[in-house]
């Protein structure tokens, strides 16, 4: 799969965007990150772990630490506001981007194309240029508008893959839900992975 973006909104579930950053990087995808500003807060309050706001590096260096990885070559960090960051165009060689968590309110941004930071640019970028752009939602119950934005941007070229796990693998575990859902997003891009067994297995 090669380069990734990765953007973290405000959505509850950050657990699982973190786990599919841990993965990519794992596999030694290439990843520029980007949290939301709800998104680091957010994921402040449900996971403890605090974005350093000051300075990309030293985010990554701290993303890569409480992610445990080997090191944090081939991340990195990109703040919203970075509005010249190269995931803003697209003449820079992007393979795939996942949202995830994915915020109604950054759904609606790309639904309707509203581009207004680094993060909603890069997935119009995506969209246009008709690459991969994947979005795990995580909203209940959904509204009209929701489900309406949902569809515009599944017909615009977006993948769906809605923060829903499933219970035919018996999970024992929110480890297992959350590895069921980061899963189905590699599966998606065609990354290899263990994080469930399949059905059939
Ligand atoms: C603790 C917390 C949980 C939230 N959970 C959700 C959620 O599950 N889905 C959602 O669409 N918005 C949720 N929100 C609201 C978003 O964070 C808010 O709409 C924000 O403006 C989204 O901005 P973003 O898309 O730029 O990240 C939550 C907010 C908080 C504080």
């Amino acid at each position: 799969m090669g380069v990734c973006t990765v953007v973290v909104t405000g959505a509850s579930g950050s657990c699982y965007g973190m786990r599919l950053i841990e993965q990519l990087s794992l596999a030694g995808h290439e990843l520029t990150v980007v949290f939301t500003n709800a998104g680091r807060e957010v994921t402040a309050f449900e996971l403890g772990f605090q974005l350093p706001t000051e300075d990309p590096r030293v985010a990554a260096v701290a993303l890569a630490t409480y992610l445990e990885l080997p090191s944090a070559d081939g991340l990195r960090v990109a703040y919203p506001e970075q509005l010249f960051d190269a995931i803003a165009s697209g003449s820079y060689r992007t393979d795939a981007m996942v949202v995830a968590p994915c915020s109604m309110g950054f759904l609606a941004s790309v639904a309707h194309g509203m581009a207004d930071d680094l993060s909603e640019r890069a997935a119009d970028v995506m969209l246009k240029e008709r690459r991969p752009l994947v979005l795990v939602p995580r909203e209940a119950p959904l509204s009209l508008v929701h489900l309406r934005n949902l569809t515009s941007a599944a017909e615009a070229g977006a993948i769906i893959v809605p923060a829903m796990p499933a219970f035919y693998a018996k999970p024992e575990s929110i480890d297992d839900l959350v590895n069921f859902v980061v899963g189905k997003v590699l599966d998606v891009l065609e990354v290899e992975h263990h994080l469930f067994k399949r059905w059939g297995e």
